[in-house]
């Protein structure tokens, strides 16, 4: 079968990062198309022994595909995704809007990949911050439960995509060299050198932002089990890449931090990294460019006999979203969950 996949997004930070996973991991795409809006519509994208013409997105051109792989934001995710769906692709979307529909498998690949099976397609791509936490948590939930997490993030500007990393970049050189400082537009505060707690916005009478209830809501999703209490608190950083959490685990079973390290140390997508005294812990700029979750400074929590302390690390452009995405489309050729296969 000849394998035809849509990139809808593909000029921007995740939409890039997943064209180039798909050329590291040799995805066996016959032909890519990359679509983004009219903006950047005729733009040529160089794509390793392949230039790819960026299109806009119309009812013609999305004709014909196997796999789609959206990061263009909820709207076009809600206008556009059924309509490949409809038209026999299966859609692998990395925005919000489809994440907690029913029916609507929210999958990270070395968590719950076997949710993908009910798909009717389109599969969700969880938030970044919440899919590098759970590939640590799942692990400890297999072997001993968890009834709680209280988790604080220390999130990248590429989260918020391609324009906020040049927020910062801008309003950094302007306090380096002691000129006005631009005005925010991307946030609702500066960033450069600053500490801001509110990821994403507040829904009128919530206290939380809209990311920490995506965190709280997708993590159970993901995990299976609505019973999981959590509270989440999501901080925007200075940092381009890499999100960092501060995840304060309950287990249902005592673990103690060594057991904790070992199973870690097994599982797939995590690399612990936890010598503290000798400086070795994850740190986002170690993350950024690569594809495991980082997880150190394990340790008990005084407090409680049944709670440790972690600090994970990712990338949130790739396992938080563009790579999880490819691992995505992966499973579901591999398991012959395509559209087209049934
Ligand atoms: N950044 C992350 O770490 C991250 C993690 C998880 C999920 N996500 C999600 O992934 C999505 C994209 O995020 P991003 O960070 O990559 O954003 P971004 O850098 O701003 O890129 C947005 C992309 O969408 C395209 N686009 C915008 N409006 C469009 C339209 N009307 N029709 C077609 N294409 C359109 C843009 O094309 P132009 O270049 O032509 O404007 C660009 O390719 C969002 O839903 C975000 O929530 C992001």
């Amino acid at each position: 079968m000849s394998m035809r996949v849509a990139v809808v997004g593909a000029t921007g930070a995740v939409g890039s990062t997943m064209l180039g996973i798909m050329r590291e991991r040799s995805f066996p795409a016959d032909e890519v198309v990359p679509f983004a809006s009219e903006r950047s519509a005729g733009r040529t994208i160089d794509w390793g022994d392949r230039d790819l013409t960026v299109v806009a997105l119309s009812d013609e051109a999305i004709q014909g595909f196997d796999l789609a792989l959206f990061s263009a934001g909820s709207g076009v995710s809600e206008e556009w995704g059924p309509r490949f769906a409809a038209a026999g692709a299966t859609v692998v979307d990395n925005s919000s809007y489809w994440r907690m529909r029913d029916g609507v498998p929210l999958v990270v690949s070395e968590v719950n990949p076997d949710a993908l099976d009910g798909h009717d397609g389109i599969v969700a791509n969880p938030n970044c911050s919440t899919m590098q936490m759970v590939v640590a948590l799942k692990p400890i939930l297999d072997a001993v439960g968890i009834d709680r997490l209280v988790v604080s993030t220390y999130q990248a500007v590429s989260g918020t995509g391609q324009r906020a990393v040049e927020e910062l970049h801008d309003q950094t050189r302007a306090v380096l060299e002691a000129t006005d400082v631009p005005p925010a537009h991307v946030y609702p505060h500066q960033i450069a050198f600053n500490a801001m707690p509110q990821g994403e916005s507040f829904n009128d009478g919530d206290d939380y932002t809209t990311e920490e209830r995506k965190m709280m809501a997708e993590t159970r999703k993901i995990l299976g089990d609505d019973d999981i209490g959590i509270s989440a608190t999501c901080v925007r950083i200075p940092v381009y890449t890499g999100h960092s959490g501060s995840v304060n685990v309950q287990t249902s079973k005592k673990l103690s931090p060594e057991d904790c390290r070992a199973l870690l140390s097994d599982a797939p997508g995590v690399q612990v990294l936890d010598d503290p005294s000798n400086g070795i812990y994850p740190l986002a700029i170690d993350a950024a460019g690569r594809d495991d979750v980082l997880v150190g400074r394990i340790r008990r929590d005084p407090s409680h006999d049944h709670c440790l302390n972690l600090w994970i690390v990712g990338d949130n452009l790739r396992k938080g979203a563009a790579l999880n995405a490819v691992q995505l489309a992966e499973l579901l050729l591999e398991r012959q969950l395509l559209r087209g296969d049934a």
